[in-house]
């Protein structure tokens, strides 16, 4: 379905509902996603990115019922993933000619997935194309998320195409961020950039004040999954800022995972430890067997402090809580702090060694954690109410 941006700009994308797993099973959609792609129709014809490669064909003739397709004049590509070049191979059959915009790095990984000679042309930082009326300028953005990825800014319209950036998936049959649900849409772009663009936060944080020392005349920001940001399109830019600088609430995390309720025992003991001393603080506890691991890793994003549970089988943690471990070794969060508790029966191993795991993760570890053998009774609770005051403090 298309949609009129204004006299120029049209949506011509993919909103797909169904979507509930993201980059294989790493990203968890509750609410779907867009892939966006816009159809700028000055005196040239231009078309910014396409959509995900299941929807190729209906994106082409969609496409073909908006524009006879030998009227575009390029193509460009902010960025290789699939999610927004696949379904470049059913297009380009039609339009084999036309160039295809791109950084270096993006005919790379699009020859590396498509193996296709296109008529590529590489673009570098303050490179333009003029189309008329506007002037397209290109601004590479390396590692927001991929090293291919750009920014494509179109004067006179005052419009930032960011691609991944300042993206959510939230599927909506809305275009703007302003005429969805507030607490949808917030949630929605703080997990979005927890689970993408955390780990490249240093450089999220340089980009945007390169771009904003430029004084761009801002009046939208077009990402390429979710909401268009209309109204006041800074706030996604200030919220980007706070969430690049080692973000965090007042708020502390307790992740465990539990074979017979021991040290799920110990976690809600803990928790208590910590809210006598601090009420104010948020205390989540999560059982990462059965919570979904994407919200996981976005509330260890907004905690100040995590501390991670495991009993100990065949001499080490739970599967779940190793999986967890490794995506949050992959965030590179800086600043905060962790500890480690767990029971066990006989050996006794995992609470040094989520120790360990934690520090390697880039935490501040606090202690050496709390171990406890079999169930913990009325005095064991006690010392799990101990320990957790004494993290909190
Ligand atoms: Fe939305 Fe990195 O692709």
């Amino acid at each position: 379905m298309k949609k009129k941006i204004n006299e120029y700009v049209t949506w011509v994308g993919k909103t797909d509902w169904e979507l509930k797993k993201f980059h294989g099973d790493e990203f968890t959609t509750t609410q779907g996603s867009t892939y966006n792609s816009y159809l700028i129709q000055d005196e040239k014809t231009v078309l910014i990115d396409t959509v995900w490669l299941p929807y190729d064909r209906e994106f082409v003739n969609n496409l073909k019922k908006e524009i006879d397709l030998g009227k575009i004049d390029a193509v460009i590509m902010q960025h290789g993933e699939v999610d927004h070049s696949g379904a470049l191979t059913e297009l380009m059959e039609q339009i084999p000619n036309v160039p295809i915009y791109c950084t270096q790095n993006a005919v790379k990984s699009l020859t590396g997935q498509y193996h296709k000679n296109w008529n590529f042309v590489p673009v570098k930082t303050g490179d333009t194309l003029n189309i008329g009326k506007h002037t397209l300028t290109f601004i590479e953005a390396p590692m927001l998320h991929w090293p291919d990825t750009m920014f494509t800014y179109m004067d006179g319209e005052g419009i930032l195409f960011s691609n991944d950036g300042f993206g959510q998936h939230l599927a909506s049959e809305f275009l703007y961020a302003d005429e969805v649900n507030n607490c949808d849409l917030w949630k929605q772009a703080i997990t979005y950039y927890a689970n993408i663009l955390a780990p490249f936060g240093m450089m999220v944080k340089n980009k945007i004040n390169e771009i904003l020392k430029l004084n761009l005349p801002l009046t939208m920001i077009c990402p390429s999954h979710g909401l268009i940001w209309r109204k006041n399109p800074e706030q996604i830019i200030e919220k980007y800022l706070l969430w690049a600088d080692n973000y965090k609430e007042n708020q502390i995390t307790i992740i465990y995972d539990t074979m017979w309720n021991s040290t799920r025992k110990m976690a809600e003991a803990i928790a208590c430890g910590i809210q006598s001393v601090d009420k104010d603080v948020t205390v989540k506890i999560m059982n990462t067997a059965k919570d979904d691991k994407t919200d996981v890793l976005t509330e260890v994003f907004k905690s100040k402090a995590i501390l991670v549970g495991s009993p100990t089988v065949n001499n080490g943690y739970l599967y779940s809580i190793a999986g967890i471990l490794e995506m949050i070794k992959g965030m590179k969060l800086k600043g905060k702090k962790a500890s480690a508790f767990g029971s066990y029966g006989w050996s006794g191993e995992a609470v040094g060694q989520l120790i360990e795991s934690l520090k390697k993760a880039g935490f501040e570890v606090t202690d050496d954690g709390l171990k406890q053998p079999w169930t913990p009774d009325a005095e064991m609770k006690e010392q799990c109410i101990e320990f957790g005051r004494n993290f909190a403090k």
